[in-house]
């Protein structure tokens, strides 16, 4: 079996590369929000098809801005945000999420420092169509 295993991953460079990126290990959030310390700056954590998984510490307001191309997942891990839109305002607590639509505009504010879990396509811009200083670089892994 083992040469016969061996023989699949020649012909099938995809396969080894999956097997050599592959760790048997769980992504702990918190290991994970201890490495950085910058606020309004995710950092990715695990990709998902075409998705990605980022952390973000927020405090203070962020800026007004849209998605014009993806709804975008907010999940609070601990702390509270505020999701405020022009019509209206989303409150939520750790454990609690809530998925901003393509297109809406909204403007995240912690009065406290609050560490969440962003879900969404790989390459959002972090201020969306509004840009500016506040814009963060993107695919930084931690
Ligand atoms: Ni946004």
């Amino acid at each position: 079996m083992q040469s016969k295993d061996k023989q699949q991953s020649d012909e099938d460079p995809e396969a080894s590369q999956r097997r050599y990126v592959m760790s048997y290990t769980p992504i702990i959030f918190r290991d994970k929000l201890s490495r950085f310390k910058d606020q309004w700056s995710p950092k990715v954590i695990a990709e998902l098809n075409d998705y990605q998984f980022k952390l973000a510490k927020l405090e203070g307001e962020f800026v007004w801005h849209a998605h014009q191309e993806t709804d975008e997942a907010f999940i609070v891990l601990e702390g509270s945000l505020d999701i405020q839109f022009r019509d209206g305002l989303v409150t939520l607590k750790s454990g609690e999420m809530y998925v901003v639509p393509k297109g809406v505009e909204h403007k995240p504010v912690a009065i406290e420092e609050c560490k969440i879990l962003l879900v969404e396509p790989k390459g959002v811009v972090n201020t969306g169509t509004a840009g500016g200083a506040r814009t963060a670089k993107n695919d930084v892994w931690v």
